[in-house]
Order: structure tokens, then C-alpha cells, then sequence
């Protein structure tokens, strides 16, 4: 069966440059032959994390959400902005609330993080914050990460990558992802025979 990929855009505006790049990465995987599921973090709603919320409703329907399309996939990448050389708070908090859930979600899941900036040296500063919680709950982040630098100005009008041989590296590190989860479910396969 093909494997299974969640694509998260993680910005909530709708001009999204890494919803862009999340869409790009989801075609180049569906060309792959994986099985894509394109979300965006709006379709996520949640408050922000607190105690006596969860200890009063449990975990936000937004959070829930999220966690059943993880749950439903063997990988997931990340399109996550930088803000102020570190992790949107937006991010950081889907993250928290999602990780109160049991199972925990994001333990030994594979990642592709992933990011989209207007700046010219790209937004890697933020990726690097990123994998420490991501880390720190048991998700193999894979150790490539992409940044796209001057990324208002880094789509062809059919959201191809303008510089060709960024889209081709970009491609190289999608489909050396795609190996690697692919081996591993190979290999979990084999060891609950
Ligand atoms: C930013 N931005 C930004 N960019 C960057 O490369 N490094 C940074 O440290 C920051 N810091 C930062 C802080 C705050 C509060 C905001 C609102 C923005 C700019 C950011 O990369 C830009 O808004 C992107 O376009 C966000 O990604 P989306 O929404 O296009 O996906």
C-alpha cells in the first residue's frame, strides 16, 4: 500500500507561502506515488494551552483533528514560517495540545520539515527551534531540512520552484525522504511477520 504522507502548511494566512511550498512538496509526493493529505493549520482551530481548559473539556476538537489525520499517516511534513528566528507560537501550541494526547501522536513518526521566508538567507533558524519539541516527543525529524529564501518572489505562476535547480534539489530531498520512510515501514513490516 502507498505510504501515507500528512503535508501541513503551518502559517494560518491565506497568501501562505509555505501553504505554497507545502502544496508543491504534496504534488511532487503524489507524483511519487505516495498517498498525500494537503492541510493547512487553519483547518486546526484551537485556544491556546491551558491547564484548567483541558482539565475542564479535555483536548480541543482542533488538536483532536489534528492528531486523527497524524494517526492516519505513516510521515508528515511541516511548511513552518520563522518568527523572530524560532517557532510560530501557533505551531508551538497545536504541538502542545496534541502532544496531551495518549498514544502520544508524534512518537516515532518520520518528518520533512520544511520552510518559506522572504528573507534571503531563508527561515532554517526556525526549523532548528522546531525539532527540538518535535524531538524531544520521539519523532524521527529527518536530518535534510529545506528553506526557501525570497520565497514572494520564488514561485513560477504554476507554483513550480522559479530557480530550477532549487526545484530539482528540493525534489532530491523529497524523494530521499520518501526512501527512508519507505524502507522503515518495509522494515516493520518484516518484523511483525
Ligand atoms: C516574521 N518573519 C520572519 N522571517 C524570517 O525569515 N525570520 C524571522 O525571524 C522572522 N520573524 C518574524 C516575526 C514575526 C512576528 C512575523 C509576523 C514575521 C517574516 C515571515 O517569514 C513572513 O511573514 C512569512 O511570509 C511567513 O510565512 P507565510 O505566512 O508566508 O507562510
Amino acid at each position: 500500500s502507498p505510504l501515507r504522507v500528512l503535508v501541513l502548511g503551518a502559517s494560518l494566512r491565506s497568501g501562505s507561502t509555505n501553504s505554497r511550498l507545502a502544496a508543491l512538496v504534496g504534488r511532487m509526493m503524489g507524483e511519487a506515488g505516495a498517498d498525500v493529505d494537503l492541510a493547512a493549520m487553519r483547518d486546526f482551530d484551537m485556544p491556546l494551552y491551558d491547564g484548567d481548559l483541558e482539565a475542564a473539556n479535555g483536548v480541543p476538537d482542533g488538536a483532536l483533528a489534528l492528531r486523527d489525520r497524524l494517526e492516519r499517516s505513516d510521515a508528515f511534513v511541516l511548511s513552518s514560517p520563522e518568527y523572530n528566528a524560532s517557532v510560530p507560537g501557533v505551531v508551538k501550541n497545536a504541538i502542545d495540545w496534541v502532544s496531551r494526547v495518549r498514544p502520544q501522536p508524534f512518537k516515532t513518526k518520520h518528518a520533512l520539515l520544511l520552510s518559506a521566508s522572504p528573507s534571503l538567507v531563508g527561515g532554517n533558524r526556525g526549523l532548528w527551534a522546531l525539532r527540538v519539541p518535535l524531538e524531544h516527543l520521539g519523532t524521527r525529524v529527518y536530518p535534510d531540512m529545506f528553506s526557501l529564501a525570497a520565497a514572494h518572489k520564488g514561485f513560477t505562476d504554476d507554483g513550480q520552484l522559479a530557480d530550477s535547480g532549487l526545484h530539482q534539489r528540493l525534489g532530491e530531498t523529497v524523494s530521499a525522504f520518501l526512501s527512508l520512510v519507505e524502507a522503515d515501514a518495509r522494515y516493520v513490516c518484516l518484523q511483525r511477520r
